[in-house]
């Protein structure tokens, strides 16, 4: 399914109203809202609109715990962390528990950083699964095509048999080594919401979205949910409506 907005503002203002019912829903019917964020600056907005009320208030912050789809390799005090961005705009400001911030550990090795997250991961689920299924993960797209830290190129043994894997590519001034879910994982989400503004995403939108299948290239092609909703939330300039 894709929505298309006029503004990224309108936009956010959509993701934050039903990001808010499914985190509503999930509590209420099994506990707890498995929420993961992505880093990037699309979905800023976003954190910024529901970090104060009206959202601020409606959400279940309690009974959520916060996951990501990627990271960079940077410590989390440093401006690059994805981490460090959530929690400026949105968790610091919010009665989520500490211990349902379930970050990436950029500031370890790659291997390190891979295992440990690894193993928050099972500590969040029930075996014999080692992931749990979350309620709603988040994610951009590239004007390369990428989404989280999948980027363009053949798909690596790690992406098809573990939960994260390490990654490292150059896009913009970003840091390059990074750990990411793989689609494995984000595949097996009940909602995977791709946020997607700006011109300059035009391309990567129109070829991830046409039916020639072409992952290797346009990695975003590699998110299909197995039982779960997609949801494209598009502004007009990516889009191309008025190009
Ligand atoms: C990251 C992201 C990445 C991002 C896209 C889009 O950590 O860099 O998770 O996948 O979503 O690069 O980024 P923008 O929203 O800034 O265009």
């Amino acid at each position: 399914m894709i929505s298309i907005f006029p503004t990224l503002a309108a936009l956010s203002a959509a993701v934050a109203d039903r990001l808010v019912q499914i985190a509503q829903t999930a509590v209420s019917t099994r506990g707890r809202f498995l929420w993961v964020l992505s880093g990037g600056s699309t979905p800023e907005p976003l954190y910024r609109l529901l970090a104060h009320p009206p959202y601020r208030d409606q959400m279940p912050w309690r009974s959520t715990v916060a996951f990501w789809g990627d990271e960079r390799l940077v410590p989390p005090d440093t401006a690059g962390s994805n981490y460090r961005q959530a929690a400026d705009l949105l968790l610091r400001h919010t009665l989520i528990p500490k211990t349902h911030i379930v970050r990436m550990r950029g500031e370890l090795s790659a291997e390190e950083a891979v295992h440990d997250y690894t193993k928050q991961l099972t500590q969040w689920t029930t075996p014999p699964r080692v992931w749990p299924r979350f309620d709603l993960v988040l994610l951009g797209l590239g004007s390369d095509g990428h989404t989280a830290s999948l980027f363009p190129g053949p798909i690596s043994t790690a992406e098809t048999q573990q939960a994260v894997m390490a990654a490292a590519a150059d896009y913009g001034d970003r840091p390059a080594p990074r750990l990411t879910l793989t689609p494995r994982v984000l595949n097996d989400a009940r909602h995977v919401f791709f946020l997607v503004a700006g011109g300059e995403k035009r391309e990567a939108l129109a070829a991830t979205r046409a039916a020639l299948h072409q992952p290797m290239k346009w990695p975003a092609q590699r998110i299909h949910p197995d039982d779960g909703e997609l949801h494209w939330y598009v502004d007009e300039a990516a889009a191309s409506v008025n190009a």
